[in-house]
Order: C-alpha cells, then structure tokens, then sequence
C-alpha cells in the first residue's frame, strides 16, 4: 500500500496547472507569461515584474541542506499554515474525512479541517500536558486521514518525546498520515524527527522560518516528507506561492552570517525563557510558570486579566490564552529582547503581582 492510497482519488488524478514559469524559465527575452517588460518602482534589481519560480532552487537547497533531507522530500510555501492547508485539501474529503488533534494546541489544524469540511476529533492531552498515546491510537477511525501532533506545542510549551512519536507513526502505517509541527523545535533538546522521514512514508514535518529564524513576515514554511506526498502537495500548490522578495531574504537568511546570528539570537531565547522563568514563579500573583521548550512562556495568574489588562496599559501586549482548556487562567508571552523582558517583569513588580 502506497501513502498516496490515502489521499483523495481526485487528487491523485487531477490534472494539476501548468504555470508558464514551470514550463520555461531562464530565456533572455521572456514573452511567455503576459508579464511587464518593465521593472517596478524601487524594485532595484528585485525582478518583481516577473512570476517567481515557484519552488526555487535557490531556496531549496539551503532549505533542505538545514532540515536535513532531500528537494525531493521538501515542499515550501506561504508559511506553515499554507503546507496545512494544503494536506488537509489533499488527504480529506468534504463530509467524510476527519483529522485528530490534542487541545489545547494551535489553533490552525481544526480552521483548516472545517474549512474543508472535515470532522476534527479531539483528544485532550493530559493535565501535565503530556500526550496520552494509547487514547490518540484508540481514537484513530478509518475516517481519520491525518493526525497532527505539535512539538513543542504552541501554547503549553512542552514537548512531545521522540519515542512517542516513532510508536504513533508505526501504529498509523496505512491507516493516516502523522503531522508532526515542529514550530518551535529550534528552541528545544528534543530535535528534530526529519531524519524519520526514509522510515516512515507516513510520517510529515512542519517547519518554519517564522519563528527562530526571525521571517515571520516573509511567510516562508515548509513540508517535509516523503517524496511521494510532497509530488502530491506541489500539484495543488498555487501557480506561484513564494514572492519574490519573500525568496531573497529567506536566502539571505540561510547564508552562513544570517545563520550564525539566528543562532545567536536562539541561545538569547533559551537563557532568557529561564531567567524569566524563575523570575516569574517569585512573583506572589503568578500560580504557575509551565516548564517551556519554545520561544514563549505559558503563564498561569491569580487574576489573568487583569494582568493582561495592566500590561496593555504599559503598551506590552502578550496572548490571551484563557479560552484554551487547561489553560484558563494563563497568558502566553512571548520572549522578547532581554530589554523587553525586563520591562514585563518591571510592569508585573508595579501591578503588585
Ligand atoms: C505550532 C505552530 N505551527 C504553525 C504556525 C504557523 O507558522 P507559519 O508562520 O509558518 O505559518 C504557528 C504560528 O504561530 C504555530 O504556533
């Protein structure tokens, strides 16, 4: 049984769209796209008169060299909220397929999901936000398609052990596709499970450039997985998903320098996720501080909104995350700059927490 059996017939047949940039690029004069011949204002050599390539080399060699695997089992797009979208269209039929998640856990699965019209069944993860596996295997049905899995997860922090995962990804052999999100993965010990790939072809992973890697606003994500679905997901990518621009600063990004500053600016998250940690849990309001292998801190008040409240006086704005279950009585902050940091422990220290 091949992976692909379990996305959608009419997906495996469609007869996906041919962009003129696929069909013919790097010709000296280039008539074949109904494209401006002239440059835009300010554009200083940035060809944005001109479609991208829709999947660049340049991009992904650099991409796939820092995930570890081959272009052939990466796919990039508008962020990682495109790639998921992208497998949910691709794996799950309108009215009859459905998809697994744990809350409290990023919320774009279950939007993407009932857009599609897919069912969303959830299985919570425990009270220490640990994941129970033998009520994930025992909820899979033959309607769920794919079964994501966030680590570390957005917004509780913790990670979801490398164990687990091989065992999920052995049970779900032909039976669903494993997501494993791994947005935040940078910032943890845990590493990644990319190199589980070649080993299971049902097992897919989430990156992105929009956390550790400082391009949030370029919008750059990435599929990793085997060679078979990523041929799946670029038929029904759009024509051209990644701008120009978007493309330039994520090369630049991946050059040597900008990797070495990322890197740079990881182990500054790091320390300060713990000096803000213990810092934190000395504060009298503060009830918990949840251990965090992310870029950001799940923090349980005395009175949540209140401090949320005081904190947007001091113009500090950080996430609500009270209607998650589990969490209602936490904001999520993000770490910031060790100065910013500061700056929230000064506002909560004068709120009196
Ligand atoms: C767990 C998780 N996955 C994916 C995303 C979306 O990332 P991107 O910017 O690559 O679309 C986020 C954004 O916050 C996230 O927290």
């Amino acid at each position: 049984m091949s992976v692909l059996d379990l996305a959608r017939p009419e997906i495996r047949t469609l007869q996906p769209y041919s962009s003129a940039r696929m069909e013919a690029a790097g010709g000296q004069i280039m008539l074949n796209a109904n494209e401006s011949a002239w440059e835009p204002m300010g554009d200083a050599g940035a060809g944005c008169n001109r479609y991208p390539d829709p999947q660049p080399e340049a991009l992904l060699q650099p991409m796939a060299s820092l995930y570890g695997v081959e272009r052939e089992q990466l796919f990039v797009g508008r962020g990682s909220d495109e790639a998921i979208d992208l497998l949910v269209r691709a794996f799950c039929r309108a009215g009859q397929d459905a998809i697994i998640i744990q809350p409290p856990t990023f919320g774009m699965y279950a939007v993407s999901a009932r857009i599609q019209n897919a069912a969303v069944i959830e299985v919570p993860l425990a009270s220490d936000f640990s994941l129970d596996v033998q009520a994930l295997l025992a909820a899979v049905t033959p309607a769920v398609k794919l079964v994501f899995i966030c680590t570390p997860n957005n917004p509780s922090g913790r990670s979801i052990p490398r164990a687990d995962i091989v065992q999920i990804a052995q049970a779900l052999t032909g039976k669903a596709l494993l997501v494993v999100d791994e947005a935040y993965v940078e910032f943890s010990d845990e590493g990644s499970v990319a190199d589980l790939i070649g080993r299971y072809d049902n097992l897919a992973v989430l990156r992105t450039l929009s956390k550790a890697w400082a391009l949030a606003g370029a919008r750059i994500g990435s599929l990793l997985a085997n060679a078979e679905v990523i041929a799946l997901i670029r038929r029904i990518m759009p024509p051209y998903p990644l701008p120009s621009p978007c493309i330039a600063a994520a090369v630049a990004e991946l050059s040597p320098s900008g990797q070495a500053t990322a890197r740079e600016n990881i182990a500054i998250v790091r320390e300060q996720r713990e000096t803000m940690r213990a810092a934190l849990c000395r504060l009298s309001g503060v009830r918990e501080v949840l251990p965090s292998d992310a870029n950001f801190l799940a923090v349980r008040f005395d009175d949540a909104g209140t401090i949320y409240q005081r904190l947007l006086q001091a113009a500090i704005v950080v996430r609500d995350i009270r209607r998650y279950p589990q969490l209602q009585d936490a904001l999520r902050i993000t770490i910031g700059t060790p100065e910013e940091n500061a700056r929230v422990l000064t506002v909560l220290n004068e709120t009196g927490t």
